[in-house]
């Protein structure tokens, strides 16, 4: 079985990243061969600065080999370095129905928000599929935002199909429903976009404090809280740490004598205490670029191995040879 998945270098990521996407990921390790990327090209929808791109894609790479990817089980690539993935757009653009391209609810939503939107933007899920399609991905580990772009994959690679005859596998998403949506500081969905979010490798007193300025409701330690399960920061807390600790923690509060700094400082220390680990993998790797360019250079080239053969089989399909 083949494993997909890609991220993209716009920003710092957070622990919705990390739970919804990562973590999923870095699992599926064990369960087949896995092809891990890092989205460039589709950074260029939505950020224009150069710099800012090549430190993202740095620190893209740095967070996801400390959190777990081996690059000995998986591919781990740039996106940018098989632009083979271009010409695949092109031939499966060709065949996606505009009605298709704006049903998608990201694109909806970020023009919604007053962004104007580029040819990238509204092209972004044929990048996805060509994405998909080039390596024959049967499963592509996402949260839940992600679940149109694969289905729309699918209906892509289905109509190539049908038009050109089987060539491409049709792929499933795969979500993990408790952590299909993680919630950020201010309840809606945590993402770099909405300015709520805690980072995966953030600083200590700035995450600290960030923490601690979640507002809850004005109830006093002594009072039970009922809804307790509702909460923000024990929703968070049970992401980060064990599950004794959290349902502990849920069941004081909903007895009363436990208050909301208490809740805060745990979920805090939890936070720091899950990613300790990895952080010190992160600060080992940062010290060791040469090591992290070897790796996405031999991605690269792994990937090139797959993606050649595909690439060469849908050009025939559809006369291009
Ligand atoms: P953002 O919304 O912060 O820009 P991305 O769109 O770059 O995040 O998402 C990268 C990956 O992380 C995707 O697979 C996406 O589904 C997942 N992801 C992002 N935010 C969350 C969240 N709050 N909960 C679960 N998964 C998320
Ligand atoms: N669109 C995805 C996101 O924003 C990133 C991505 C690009 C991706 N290509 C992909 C995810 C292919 C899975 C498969 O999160």
């Amino acid at each position: 079985m083949r494993i997909l998945s890609g991220i993209q270098p716009s920003g710092t990521l957070h622990i919705g990243n990390y739970f919804g996407m990562m973590k999923p990921a870095i699992e599926l390790q064990a369960r087949g061969e896995c092809f891990y990327f890092i989205a460039d090209y589709h950074s260029m929808t939505s950020l224009t600065d150069a710099a800012e791109r090549r430190r993202n894609s740095l620190n893209v790479a740095l967070d996801f080999l400390a959190c777990g990817l081996d690059p000995k089980r998986s591919v781990f690539f740039r996106q940018s370095d098989l632009p083979e993935v271009c010409e695949l757009t092109w031939i499966l653009g060709s065949l996606t129905p505009m009605g298709l391209l704006e049903r998608a609810h990201s694109y909806k939503d970020k023009t919604a928000k007053g962004i104007s939107p580029n040819f990238g933007l509204f092209a972004y899920p044929v990048l996805m599929a060509a994405d998909i399609l080039l390596y024959n991905a049967n499963l592509v580990p996402v949260g839940r935002d992600q679940k149109q772009h694969v289905e729309m994959t699918r209906d892509i690679a289905i109509k190539f199909n049908q038009a050109y005859g089987e060539t491409f596998v049709v792929p499933d998403p795969e979500i993990r429903a408790e952590v299909a949506t993680v919630p950020g500081l201010d309840g809606q969905k945590m993402s770099k976009s909405y300015g709520n979010t805690i980072d995966i490798f953030g600083d200590e007193k700035a995450t600290r404090k960030k923490i601690m300025s979640i507002v809850m409701d004005s109830r006093t330690p002594q009072e039970s809280k009922p809804d307790a399960d509702k909460n923000l920061a024990v929703q968070l807390l049970k992401l980060v740490a064990p599950a004794e600790v959290s349902a502990d923690i849920e069941n004081r509060l909903r007895a009363g004598g436990y208050g909301y700094g208490d809740l805060k400082k745990a979920l805090f220390e939890h936070y720091w205490a899950c990613f300790a680990p990895y952080r010190a993998r992160r600060a080992e790797l940062a010290a060791n670029l040469d090591y992290v360019d070897q790796v996405l250079k031999d991605g690269a080239s792994r990937a090139r191995a797959v993606a050649s053969g595909v690439l060469k089989t849908a050009r025939q399909a559809c006369g291009l040879e």
